[in-house]
């Protein structure tokens, strides 16, 4: 039995890295799923088959863990997903510290080990939970920024780096006198002790990043939630777990540093809590910047007529307002007229990496019309019109312009060079970073308010 176990946990694995090659490019996407959905069939089962007793329990937990995922899954929108995800990181994080104090308090049957062994059990125990409790805090940190209930301004306390660096000193402390004294009081107080301060450090990590740069958090926590993962895998002597985490760690690992160079960040600083930057979010951009015009549905259209050129700079707001069917339609409509219309998609526009693409992929709007940011910002110099529906921190010229501006150095799609920007969204404020935008305020801007989906629609009835 022990032979087939461990034959499914390596098929499990190669199917997982099947899943990420698949997940790499949008094509491939769907049998990506598919691999993972099958991999971790097949975990599932063999974990399950090398329990010795209490399978009644796994079942019933099962039962109740799927009916909410399954729940959940129906529920939530996309816009949503990056919260989703967020909390189920928070899941894994407290796995690995439930896992860890489990394995501390069933040490008593591992003493007929070799002391060497013993002595990285207890460091393996150690390390699993804090690498747990800070994924946990954080997650929900970061769980609660991105819906709202947390500011999305960056916590600054004095000294914070300082603060940081003392827990990681104390803990390290800790780790020593808990290898040292490997059980009993002494051991459980350092562990506890240890639990608090990473739960606390995780807070603070997360509460320190401001808004902008919460897409690189959201992946940063996918890493460590599978570091997390690897840890329990090692304190449970479970190969296929630390496959998996590894997988896990190292793939977040990779795309947090993929979107810190997307949006000209330091990853260092990034991951040690805005390491770097002092946290002020008060700047020029902050300031009403002056007058701004407003352009009625009727002279959109008008607009959109006469011009040759056309891009549309979608963002979180067309998500929101589901208006991607309307764009696909107005988008077929003037190219019927001739006009040449291409999309200019940024990075980190949305909520989650793709996010726009998906939509737009979802409403048929042909792939070779879709641009990247770096495919298309120099051809905005040449565009009539640029109509940017629901999108802010993406196309803020502050980033360029504004040293002080807490997203200084984001790249960002240049849209005000175009000769005509329409911009649709409700009012007049701030997108998810929390900054004002001055490219309302230029002399070739004008403001078409209301729902990005009622606002299209109206365009779409004046052509
Ligand atoms: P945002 O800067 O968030 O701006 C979206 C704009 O849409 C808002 O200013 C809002 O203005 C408008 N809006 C909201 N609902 C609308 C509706 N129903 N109809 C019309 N407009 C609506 O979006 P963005 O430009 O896509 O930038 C993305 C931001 O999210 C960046 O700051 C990025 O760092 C962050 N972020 C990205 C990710 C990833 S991975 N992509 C993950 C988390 C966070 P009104 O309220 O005035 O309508």
């Amino acid at each position: 039995m022990y032979g087939i176990i461990q034959a499914a946990y390596v098929i499990a694995a190669l199917l997982f890295i099947f899943s990420l090659r698949g997940l790499s490019n949008q094509e491939s996407a769907k049998s990506g799923n598919i691999y993972g959905m099958i991999g971790m069939a097949i975990a599932l089962i063999a974990a399950i088959a090398s329990i010795k007793g209490g399978l009644h329990w796994i079942i019933i937990a099962m039962i109740i863990g799927a009916a909410i995922g399954l729940y959940l899954a129906k529920k939530v929108e996309m816009t949503q997903m990056p919260e989703l995800v967020a909390l189920l990181h928070s899941f894994v994080g407290m796995a690995a510290v439930l896992v860890g104090f489990n394995s501390f308090l069933d040490q008593n049957s591992l003493h007929y080990i070799h002391q060497n062994e013993f002595t990285v059990h207890l460091v393996e125990i150690f390390v699993g939970i804090f690498i747990g409790a800070v994924t946990f805090s954080g997650s929900i940190v970061a769980f609660g920024k991105l819906n709202g209930r947390i500011s999305s301004k960056p916590l600054s306390i004095p000294y914070k780096h300082y603060w940081n660096l003392g827990a990681i000193v104390v803990s390290v402390i800790l780790m020593f006198i808990f290898v040292k004294v490997q059980s009993g009081v002494g051991a459980t107080i350092s562990l506890l002790v240890m639990t608090i301060i990473a739960l606390v450090f995780g807070f603070h990590l997360v509460a320190s990043i401001g808004g902008a740069d919460m897409p690189v958090v959201i992946s940063m926590l996918n890493s460590y939630s599978g570091w997390a993962a690897a840890a329990a895998g090692f304190m449970l002597g479970n190969d296929l777990l630390i496959v998996t985490g590894a997988l896990v760690g190292s793939s977040g690992a990779i795309l947090s540093y993929i979107m810190c160079k997307a949006m000209n960040r330091s990853f260092i600083s990034v991951i040690a809590g805005g390491f770097g930057s002092d946290g002020s979010t008060s700047s020029s951009s902050d300031e009403e910047q002056g007058e701004y015009r407003e352009m009625q549905p009727a002279d959109v259209a008008q607009t959109l007529k006469e011009a040759r050129s056309v891009i549309i700079v979608p963002g979180y707001g067309m998500a929101v307002a589901q208006a991607q069917g309307a764009v696909s339609n107005i988008t077929e409509k003037l190219r019927a007229m001739d006009i040449e219309v291409r999309f200019g998609i940024h990075p980190v526009a949305g909520r989650l990496p793709g996010h726009m693409n998906v939509l737009l992929a979802e409403a048929k709007v042909p792939y070779d019309i879709v641009l990247e940011m770096d495919e298309i910002n120099d051809d905005f110099p040449d565009t009539d019109v640029v109509w940017v529906i629901g999108a802010n921190d993406t196309v803020n010229p502050a980033a360029e312009e504004d040293p002080n501006s807490p997203i200084a150095g984001m790249p960002v799609l240049e849209v005000w060079k175009a000769k005509t920007v329409i911009i649709s969204k409700r009012s007049m404020n701030t997108g998810y970073a929390g900054v004002q935008n001055p490219l309302f305020f230029k002399e070739n801007s004008y403001m078409l308010f209301g729902d990005a989906k009622d606002s299209v629609e109206k365009v779409l009835q004046n052509l």
